[in-house]
């Protein structure tokens, strides 16, 4: 299949070019435009033949119309994704992750594109009212950010119901593993552990989140390729497994070997009261049913094993400098 993939070049989505080539893909690469000519995690596979990078922004229309003739299948991962980042910038969030969604949309209807998979996030649904977390739950953003995600998670199957456009939104619960941007949790606290001698800074350890290997994350998105009866559908894509962010510390201090490090509350990585989403336990048994996928690393077990993945990559010399644990990364 001809594939287009947005946020080629992002955590999540380098890890899906990977995998869509490896099962004999031909695979076009959105990369965000940037003077560098830096196609990001995507740089090692420049040579490819399967690949094509393109650069561009999703913000443009006029540049996706150009690009999507011929294209069978859009992944939709392009983003902006960091929670503090759109307390400050939201216009930037409303033009990529609304506007950006939109565009896609409208460039696969005029080019007749068979499946496009839209990727949501847990965050669109707030602290958990219910346990596990389907996808019949409120949904309750508590930080521009997650209300951008609904309105494109909404428009994405309000074209399934207005233009029979074939849309299927992918909602994953939060991913983890090699690559993943300092910004988030699980690298911020493995880069401060791997580099700290006495403390690591955190903000609030108290909220529980059901974290999912990326491996099995990009393995539920293979799968929503092939799956049946999924159009106009949301799905999770989560493990049913949660972890406190405490837990996840202590698991990491323990699998590197330092127990002793004590934590330093800083205020400045503490979402405002109300926007701080405490609990995120999804519900996988449409994914299960839909996508005849299950996650490979569930329960504690695979938990910590997933860690121990995600620190051997951190370890690697070439890997960790690309982190400083030293600032707070928004
Ligand atoms: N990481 C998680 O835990 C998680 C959980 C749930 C959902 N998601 C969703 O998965 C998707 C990918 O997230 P990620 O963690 O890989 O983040 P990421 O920041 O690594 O990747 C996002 C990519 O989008 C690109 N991008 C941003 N603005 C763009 C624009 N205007 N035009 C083209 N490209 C643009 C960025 O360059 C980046 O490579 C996002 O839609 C995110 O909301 C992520």
């Amino acid at each position: 299949m001809n594939i287009l993939v947005t946020g080629s070049e992002g955590f999540i989505g380098s890890h899906l070019v990977e995998k869509l080539l490896n099962v004999g893909h031909k695979v076009k690469a959105l990369v965000l435009y940037n003077s560098f000519n830096s196609a990001g995690w995507l740089d090692h596979l420049k040579n490819n033949k399967n690949l094509k990078i393109i650069f561009g922004d999703i913000r443009d229309e006029n540049f996706l119309l150009e690009n999507f003739k011929n294209i069978d299948c859009v992944f939709h991962l392009a983003a902006l994704i960091s929670i503090p980042h759109s307390y400050v910038s939201f216009n930037s969030f409303l033009d990529t992750n609304i506007k950006g969604t939109t565009n896609i949309l409208n460039a696969s209807r005029k080019h007749k594109v068979k499946k496009i998979f839209v990727t949501s996030t847990s965050e669109v649904y707030g602290s958990a009212q219910y346990v596990p977390i389907d996808e019949t739950h409120p949904l309750s953003p508590q930080s521009p950010y997650a209300a951008t995600k609904v309105s494109a998670d909404s428009i994405a199957i309000s074209f399934f119901k207005s233009f029979d456009l074939p849309v299927t939104v992918l909602r994953p619960f939060n991913a983890y593993g090699p690559r993943q941007s300092a910004r988030a949790i699980i690298p911020s606290i493995i880069a401060q552990v791997l580099n700290s001698k006495k403390f690591i800074k955190v903000g609030n350890i108290k909220s529980f989140r059901d974290f999912t290997y990326v491996d099995d994350t990009v393995n539920g998105f293979i799968c929503a390729l092939t799956a049946k009866n999924i159009l106009g559908e949301t799905i999770n894509i989560s493990t049913g497994y949660e972890t406190s962010i405490k837990e996840l510390i202590e698991i990491v201090k323990r699998e590197i070997g330092k127990p002793h490090l004590k934590l330093i509350f800083d205020k400045k990585r503490f979402r405002p009261g109300n926007s701080e989403v405490n609990r995120l336990l999804g519900c996988n048994k449409k994914a299960k049913k839909l996508l005849k996928w299950k996650p490979s690393k569930a329960g504690l077990r695979g938990f910590q094993d997933g860690i121990r993945k995600t620190i051997s990559w951190f370890k690697v010399e070439d890997n960790l400098k690309q982190y400083n644990s030293n600032t707070y990364n928004t």
